[in-house]
């Protein structure tokens, strides 16, 4: 009998221990916090954007709806779902701060926010745009995103982490697109949002104008098939047909840049480039819908843009 408990408490914190991420040994969660202190650590409501504890270079912000938050926090059935909203090239957080917002909507649908925000400058003064790429020699954003996925599943015991919600709109909606050619697995559903570069699933090009050296760079191999199990949105604003800079623009950027970022010169308007990928898609077998949102620039704060993005995902949840 004795021996019993022992082996079974020794496996028991075998498991526990496993599944700490690193540097969250020490971190209050909602299962060692009594529900009536959760609001006072920041655990329910909004919490603070954070370095995330596999790489300091990367933080995130959280929301965590009060009212259902409560009911689920430490059981394993009814998890809330969770929406990672991914920031364009501005790193803008504003929707998770506005209380009209992203908040709204997630205590309207009962889902919990994640908002990363991803360094620039990782590559030299001048880059803003490595994160879309998931990869510079130094950061991967799309396994930081992962980390940050554990952390927050260790934090936060009742959000569903495994299958993810996932928007981003112009810079974001890059990073959204190439995320899912990885890691299809981890996602129910995206919303891809007017990206302005992108990356085909042409196996003839390298990365990130295509996907021939995926298994160098990533280690792992796409497969559209996968991505076709990800309910898909593409959203973009009908009057999004400007190409953003001149052709001169570009030329110079290129002189001075060189190859410090690796995506080709913008040639095509946001509208066509998300109608020409969303082709190339549906020719390899996955199914999308596309959202035209009338009379709309490339505005990531519109309103109609923001609920067009997030309402596929709300009516997804609900589905699911
Ligand atoms: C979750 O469980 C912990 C430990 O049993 C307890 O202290 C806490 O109050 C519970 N939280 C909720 C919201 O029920
Ligand atoms: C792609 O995934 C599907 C379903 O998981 C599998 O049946 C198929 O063999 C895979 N294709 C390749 C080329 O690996
Ligand atoms: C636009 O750029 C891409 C990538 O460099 C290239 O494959 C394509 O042919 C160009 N299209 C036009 C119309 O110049």
């Amino acid at each position: 009998m004795k021996l019993n408990i022992t082996l079974s408490l020794a496996f028991l914190s075998s498991i526990t221990l496993a599944s700490i991420p690193p540097g969250m040994e020490d971190a209050l969660t909602t299962s060692n916090v009594p529900a009536e202190y959760l609001e006072y650590v920041y655990l329910l409501g909004g919490f603070p954007t954070i370095q995330s504890r596999s790489d300091p270079r990367v933080s995130y912000g959280v929301y965590v709806p009060k009212d259902h938050y409560n009911e689920v926090s430490n059981s394993t059935q009814g998890k809330l779902p969770l929406l990672v909203n991914i920031h364009g090239t501005s790193r803008r957080m504003t929707a998770l701060q506005v209380a009209d917002q992203l908040p709204k909507f997630a205590d309207e649908i009962g889902c919990a926010v994640l908002a990363p925000l991803f360094p620039a400058g990782v590559k030299g003064p001048n880059d803003l745009s490595s994160f879309k790429t998931l990869h510079t020699a130094s950061l991967r954003s799309d396994l930081a995103l992962l980390d940050i996925l554990d952390e927050v599943a260790y934090r936060w015991p009742g959000v569903d982490t495994t299958q993810i919600y996932l928007s981003g709109f112009s810079g974001g909606g890059q990073f959204v697109h190439r995320f899912l050619y990885l890691h299809p697995d981890r996602v129910a559903a995206a919303s891809i949002g007017a990206p302005g570069r992108v990356t085909y699933p042409d196996p003839s090009k390298p990365w990130p104008q295509g996907i021939s050296d995926v298994g160098e760079i990533f280690d792992t191999t796409v497969n559209m098939t996968n991505l076709n199990e990800v309910s898909l949105q593409f959203v973009v604003g009908e009057k999004d047909t400007e190409i953003h800079g001149s052709s001169e623009f570009w030329e110079w950027l290129e002189e001075v840049m060189g190859s410090a970022d690796d995506l080709p010169p913008m040639n095509a308007s946001r509208l066509d480039t998300v109608k020409k990928l969303r082709d190339t898609w549906t020719a390899a077998g996955v199914d999308s819908l596309l959202n035209i949102v009338p009379g709309v620039a490339h505005d990531s704060e519109d309103p109609a843009v923001r609920q067009a993005l997030w309402e596929f995902l709300g009516d997804q949840m609900n589905t699911h």
